[in-house]
Formats: C-alpha cells, structure tokens, sequence
C-alpha cells in the first residue's frame, strides 16, 4: 500500500533526493566522511552552499542585485528580524493581516522599541478570503504579506501594488507557485514545507535593503551577508538537502512548471469537493490556495472517522489545525500527482459509503 504523507510541514520530501542522501550518506562525495561530519569551513561545503544559492536565485529569475541567506530560527525568527533590519526609516510599518501566520509577524513586529505597526487589510474572523491591500497613504519602511495561508488554504495569485518595500513570508508556498519574485524586496521561508528538513529559514533578499547598524550580530542581515551566512555554524544537512531539492526542481522544470503542477493536484480535490455532498471547503475561490486545502464534514465524529479511515489506508496527517478543526491536505512540491487522486479517491469511496 503507497503512503502519502499530507503534513502541513515538516513535509514530504521527493522520493528521488531522499535516495540519493541515503546513497551518499556514509561517504559524501569520495570524502571518506559523511555529509552529517562534515566542516562548515570545508571546500565541500562550499561548493554546496555556493550552489543551493545560485540555483535558487537562477529558479527565481533573480539577478545579482538580490542575495540568499541561510539562517536558522525559523519562519517565527524572521518575524523579529524583519522589522528589526527594515523599519529604520519612517519606523512604520505595514501588514496585511490574512491568518494566524500574519497575526504572529504582526504581534512580533509590536514588540519592537518605538515601531508604528498599521494593519492595513483584515481579512474578517473566517479569514476565508484575501482583501486586496488599499493604496498606502502614509510612508512606511515596508508592506509585509503572507503569500499563502497554511492553515486557512488562501494565498496571493497577485500581488498587492505598492510604492513602498514588499517583504512577504512565503513559508507555505515558497517555488510552489511561481510569482513575479523581483516584485519583492526581501522574501523568507521556513525550509520544511517545500525545501529541505525542519531547521533551516531562506532569506532572499535584495541587496540595496542591507545596510551596516548596530544591531546584534546574528540578528544582523547586512552582517551575515558579508559572511555568506557563515558567521556561525550553519545547518549543513539542510542546506545540503536543500540544494538537493533544488536541482530536483530544476529537473521538473522549476517554479512555473511546480506551479503547473501544483494547479492540477489542487483543482483535482477543489473539483471533488464542489461536487461533494459529504465534503465542504469554505474558502473563496479566487483566493483558494494551490498547496494547503482544508475541509470538512458536517459532523465533527464523521470529521474524526475520515482522518482514521485514511490514515488506515496510507493517507496520513490529513488532521486539520486545531483553530480550524475538520482535515487539511497539504499537497506541497513533492507530492506526486498519484497522491492527489489517492484522496479524492479515497474521499468519493469515503462519500459513497456514508451518504
Ligand atoms: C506561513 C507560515 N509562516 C510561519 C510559520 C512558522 O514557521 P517556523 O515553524 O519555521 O517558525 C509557519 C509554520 O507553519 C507558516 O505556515
């Protein structure tokens, strides 16, 4: 029986890159060592480094005027760093407010000595929908989104216009849909939904937002650039993984041709569950998201029986997040098209045999 994994993150990984860690794994390249031994100072780990960040700048269509870091801390650290390193102007700042995701940036941002935070969108108690972001009255250091809502299932298919600066945590989608990314100033992911093992936060940032300040060291981006994120230790066997994930994307034909994909995964439950007796999803359609889709029965006993019945046949973590209750699919880059018609299969025989 296939397992598919549907986690919200840590997540599924490509099937391809997990053997060739398993194959390389005593003895990294002819090195005697394995990737786990490795030094951070080494040449080995340079070419890798060197190569997961070309290859994500080269995926993203980005030039030279933008830059990657690889930091530790994850999504939640960026909260603090964000405004930390960009609100040194107008010490304003604005946040669309699309979840419990933007809800956290927002209330990290607050904590921050003398920074003015304006919710310029609010998205109603449901958070079903994505209201677009109203024209920006007052100067601010930066608009900061949330490109897709993990545990709501909305995300941005276009991006709010603005003068100012647009930051965006991009955790949930991150090269799963393929967005004009040089609209972005600085753009950071959390790695374990799309990219690589649990510990490891993506950066990309556009060169001319990073300035000298005396902000502490490793909270410092213009510091930890200038040491192409080497000021400590960083997670090798994630970057490793990461770079892995990366040329694997390249194969599949990158971020438009994920995104391609991705649609079609997506459409095949979305289709199912409009068509559904048993099976609802609330989300407006405009805004429904390609990666994350939650969705529910009427009952939360019929809810709970779901979960257990596909979980008994190789479906696992289709549980919903506890603000949202009922089950969520995350059907993130690596899963395979095979594992999206497994659920809606599963689902119509699940319907069919409890209406
Ligand atoms: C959109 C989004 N932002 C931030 C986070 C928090 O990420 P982390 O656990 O890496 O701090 C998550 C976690 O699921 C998320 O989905």
């Amino acid at each position: 029986m296939p397992i598919y994994n549907y986690a919200a993150g840590p997540a599924t990984l490509p099937k391809e890159v997990l053997k060739t860690v398993q194959a390389e794994l005593l003895d990294y390249h002819h090195s005697g060592m394995s990737i786990l031994e490795i030094s951070h100072r080494s040449a080995l780990f340079d070419d890798i480094i060197n190569q997961a960040q070309s290859r994500l700048l080269k995926l993203m269509h980005l030039g030279s005027d933008f830059t990657v870091l690889f930091l530790q801390g994850g999504g939640s650290l960026q909260f603090t760093m964000v405004p930390l390193n960009l609100a040194g102007r107008y010490h304003r700042v604005a946040y669309a407010n699309t979840g419990h995701w933007s809800e956290r940036a927002i209330e990290e941002a607050k904590r921050i000595p003398n920074l003015q935070v304006d919710q310029v969108t609010d998205a109603g108690p449901e958070f079903a929908t994505i209201p677009p972001v109203p024209s920006l009255t007052e100067q601010y250091d930066y608009l900061h989104i949330t490109t897709n809502n993990t545990i709501f299932g909305t995300a941005y298919h276009q991006l709010p216009q603005t003068d100012c600066p647009l930051v965006a945590d991009a955790s949930s989608n991150f090269l799963a849909e393929a967005y004009p990314f040089d609209q972005f100033d600085l753009l950071y992911a959390g790695a374990q939904k799309n990219l690589a093992p649990a510990g490891l936060t993506i950066v990309v940032v556009k060169k001319s937002c990073l300035h000298p300040s005396d902000l502490p060291t490793m909270l410092n981006y213009e510091a930890l650039a200038k040491k192409n994120s080497l000021l400590n230790t960083p997670p090798v066997f994630q970057i490793y993984v990461a770079n892995l994930v990366l040329r694997w994307l390249e194969q599949q034909g990158g971020v438009e041709a994920m995104e391609e994909l991705n649609k079609k995964k997506a459409n095949l439950i979305y289709d199912f569950l409009d068509g559904s007796k048993l099976f609802h999803n609330d989300v407006d359609p405009a805004a429904r998201s390609l990666v994350n889709i939650p969705f529910k029965t009427n009952s939360k006993g019929l809810d709970q029986e779901f979960i257990q019945a596909a979980a008994d046949h190789g479906l696992l973590n289709l549980k919903g997040h506890r603000l949202v209750g009922g089950m969520r699919a995350s059907l993130y880059n690596a899963m395979p098209y095979a594992g999206a018609v497994a659920l809606r299969d599963f689902m119509a025989e699940f319907e069919a045999a409890h209406l």
